[in-house]
């Protein structure tokens, strides 16, 4: 049997007849960027949000870097963040020409650790950078707490939980802006490249919106900017998803309770931690293999079973070749959960369209692999 990593087509066919009626409406109306039904989606997901504002933007990484530009991060600042994340978070921090400073991941939920932060602060200080890895909310109120008493300001790299929330805070509420991935393999997914900021502050949504369009708010009227729009397609297949993201995160959490109850006792992994109160929205499954040396090993097994697991992301951003090409970078304090967190992680296929029988499938291979495992 084969197991996909993702359900993309299957996605499509369940809502097709809505997502065909918003591209039909977009290709009639003439206006393909900037138009109508950019308006409508940015609408629709500042509501999400329970935000003021929503802007839509080329993709993830620029909406984080733009978000910086907007609140005037760049040269001689410093943000924290955390290593074991997709390389755009730091990748975003360069490109607005600050430092990434890198600190250690919590040990259970590989989000950034508040506890870390601290020690990493220093004058040239600007911003906090939580990840909401994997689909899990960082710990905000604790963040909150840290920026408030150092008078910083806080990016959310939302690209991976849209529809999760902490306990008692949602996204976008204790930060000042949260920063969307709309790339077709998000848990909210375009067909192709988008992203959005999320802000209830005006100057965020206004100088966004000026950089993301040359920096023009008028007609012939420029600023220096630059070219990172939604365009309208991508926010018509968006807008026909987003009614539907709160009952497709409920799938990928039935999926996930499914394989934790299940590969909970397996000896030689561990399945991701939920805190309490938090609703994790699973845009990834990732267990962790105990042993470094098993990770390949597992993952070359499930592979060879017709199961397409991936690893997200084995080698942590300080561990790149050629880190930190010549931008401004620091890591304070061992990191040793990142380490971790990259030499262990497996995704498991993980979608809201699984089936049963797949999910059954993909948590058998993984028993006989730990069942023999354990046996050497
Ligand atoms: C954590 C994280 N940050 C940023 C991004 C960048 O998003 P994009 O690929 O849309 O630029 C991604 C996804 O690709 C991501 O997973």
């Amino acid at each position: 049997m084969d197991v996909a990593f993702y359900g993309h087509t299957r996605q499509y066919h369940n809502i097709q007849s809505e997502i065909d009626a918003n591209i039909r409406e977009v290709l009639e109306s003439g206006q393909y960027v900037m138009g109508p039904m950019l308006k409508r989606f940015e609408k629709e997901l500042a509501a999400y949000h329970g935000a003021k504002h929503a802007v839509g933007v080329g993709n993830g990484t620029d909406a984080l870097w733009l978000t910086f530009m907007a609140l005037g991060i760049g040269p001689g600042a410093e943000c924290i963040t955390h290593p074991n994340t997709f390389f755009a978070t730091a990748e975003a921090i360069w490109i607005a020409g600050a430092t990434a400073v890198f600190v250690d991941s919590d040990p259970k939920t590989n989000c950034i650790d508040p506890a870390r932060i601290e020690a990493a602060i220093t004058p040239k200080t600007k911003a906090i950078v939580p990840v909401h890895l994997y689909g899990q909310c960082a710990d905000m109120k604790a963040i909150r707490q840290i920026a408030d008493k150092h008078g910083l300001l806080v990016v959310e790299d939302n690209a991976q939980a849209v529809g999760a929330h902490g306990d008692g805070f949602k996204i976008g509420e204790l930060s000042d802006a949260a920063c969307s991935s709309f790339i077709i393999q998000k848990n909210l997914g375009c067909f192709g490249d988008g992203g959005a900021v999320v802000t209830n502050h005006e100057k965020i949504d206004s100088e966004v919106r000026r950089l993301r369009n040359h920096g023009s708010v008028k007609r012939s009227c420029h600023s220096m900017g630059f070219n990172s729009r939604l365009d309208d397609l991508q926010a018509g297949v968006l807008s026909a998803k987003l009614k539907h993201i709160d009952q497709w995160n409920a799938l990928r959490r039935k999926w996930a309770a499914h394989y934790s109850t299940c590969l909970r006792e397996a000896r030689n992994l561990t399945v991701p931690y939920e805190v309490p109160g938090y609703h994790h929205v699973f845009h990834l499954y990732v267990i962790e293999t105990k042993k470094p040396e098993h990770r390949d090993e597992l993952l070359d097994f499930l592979n060879r079973h017709g199961i397409d697991a991936k690893c997200h992301y084995p080698i942590a951003i300080h561990r790149q070749e050629g880190y930190p090409w010549g931008k401004g970078a620091r890591i304070v304090g061992p990191v040793p959960n990142a380490d971790r967190n990259a030499a262990g992680c497996i995704s498991l296929p993980m979608f809201p369209e699984l089936t049963q029988e797949e999910a059954d499938y993909v948590i058998g291979k993984v028993l006989e692999w730990d069942h023999a495992a354990g046996a050497r």
